[in-house]
């Protein structure tokens, strides 16, 4: 791990939440995620499962979590069940959590390694009722793998199969979306790194330059800033590229007179931060390109301000679009007809804003947090709108992070991120 040691009393917190939540005489079992083979001996890095991280602080794989409040015996109340290390083992396989250092990173204090996990989990089965088992529920989930949560699930199930299940899930995505403070720290400092890397590829760019040299100077500043990389897989689109919303490719020159569309964030300590600019390759914005950057920067900076508690993501999602109808009405890429014969299942400002505005940020980029249920405050949001001229080369998305307070406007964790075009280009022509 690159990230600094994290507060552990956060962890300690965030079980407390989930165990408040609890049946009487139930237990609940947390996984890490496998780590994914490609071929031979080849392997994927190392990427926790965000939950195991979020209620414990173990980012290591082959580690399970077991919470079980009513538990006769005290100690099993709270259970890691690690890998074995010693110092013979960590010649071979490299540190690994000692029961030590597991409890200084968790606060748990029971830590039993992996062999003898049955023998302990066959008296805690006895000693409950309800099993919570957890399934991913996330909205925009798609998983074609068998991930170790639901291989140990499965297991579970046929060897236990008397007792009640439950879900985890909606309690995580409940808790998780409401962020503690130590939380939003771990994010501005995500997001910090994101600026560095932004601040120094606005000296880099210019006419001819590759979208994946842009790449390798973000990955340079986060690395040598204690993240592992990017939080998600970056887009670097310029021209017309940016049109296509997932275009991962980034191997394209960038052309003098094209914007480049950056939708880049670094990790830090499994947290995400989500940011998009559009810059001009050349370092200046024709006039046209200008007024759709400031008609985007203008719908973000109102919709940012719909961010409060209480406010319900669907009928926010319906004023932004109405925003955003009025600035293409203004900029001439629709027309007053248009919006009069618009369906209202799909309006007419789709046809230049076809994603959605805003979504949860947090230990996943598109986080936690159950999208029927009114804001609060400590959720943060991406802000993103964006415009997509396939026809004039270009396509304008301008997205920031912010954190939504208790009274007033939302704090925004990319304020010092520069935004306005004219700072860009100030930086850009320095
Ligand atoms: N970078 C992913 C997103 O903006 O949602
Ligand atoms: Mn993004
Ligand atoms: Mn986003």
């Amino acid at each position: 791990m690159k990230y600094l040691p994290i507060d552990r009393a956060l962890f300690i917190k965030n079980r407390k939440n989930f165990m408040a939540q609890m049946k009487p005489k139930s237990v609940a079992f947390f996984n890490s995620n496998d780590i994914y083979p490609v071929s031979a001996d080849s392997t994927l890095p190392f990427e926790q499962h965000r939950d195991i991280f979020y209620l414990s602080g173990v980012d290591q794989e082959e580690s399970v979590l077991v919470l079980f409040p009513d538990a006769p015996e005290e100690k099993h109340r709270e259970i890691l069940f690690l890998k074995e290390t010693n110092e013979h083992i960590a010649v071979w396989e490299g540190e690994k959590l000692t029961k030590e250092k597991a409890f200084e990173t968790s606060g748990i204090k029971t830590v039993y390694w992996l062999q003898d996990m049955k023998r302990v989990i066959a008296e805690l089965m006895a000693q409950s009722e309800t099993v919570y088992i957890n399934t991913n529920e996330h909205y925009r989930a798609n998983v074609e793998t068998e991930t170790r949560e639901v291989r140990f699930t499965k297991w579970l199930k046929e060897k236990y199969p008397a007792h009640r299940v439950a879900k985890s899930n909606p309690i995580l995505q409940r808790l998780r979306s409401v962020k503690d403070p130590i939380e939003i720290d771990l994010i501005q400092t995500a997001c910090n790194i994101t600026e560095k890397g932004f601040r120094r590829i606005l000296n880099f760019v210019k006419p001819g330059v590759m979208e994946y040299e842009i790449e390798a100077e973000f990955m340079h500043e986060f690395l040598r800033n204690r993240s592992k990389g990017f939080a998600y897989t970056p887009i670097v689109a310029s021209g017309k590229n940016a049109n296509v919303l997932h275009y991962i490719e980034n191997n394209q020159e960038c052309k003098d007179g094209d914007l480049i569309l950056l939708d880049v964030g670094a990790e830090y300590a499994n947290y995400s931060s989500d940011m998009t600019r559009t810059i001009p390759v050349n370092g200046r914005y024709t006039k046209r390109q200008k007024d759709v950057y400031n008609a985007v920067l203008r719908v973000k900076n109102e919709a940012t301000k719909l961010l409060v508690p209480g406010t319900l993501w669907k009928e926010y999602h319906v004023e932004v679009g109405k925003l955003m109808t009025s600035e293409l009405l203004n900029l001439g890429l629709i027309t007053k007809a248009d919006v009069q014969n618009e369906n209202p299942d799909w309006p007419a400002y789709k046809k230049y804003f076809m994603h959605g505005t805003s979504h949860h940020m947090g230990l996943d980029t598109h986080d936690y947090g159950l999208l029927w249920e009114p804001m609060k405050a400590g959720m943060v949001f991406t802000v993103e709108p964006g415009i997509y001229i396939p026809e004039e080369g270009f396509g304008i998305r301008i997205e920031d992070d912010v954190v939504i307070q208790k009274t007033g406007d939302p704090f925004n964790l990319m304020r010092n991120i520069p935004i306005e075009a004219n700072e860009i280009e100030d930086l850009m022509n320095r």
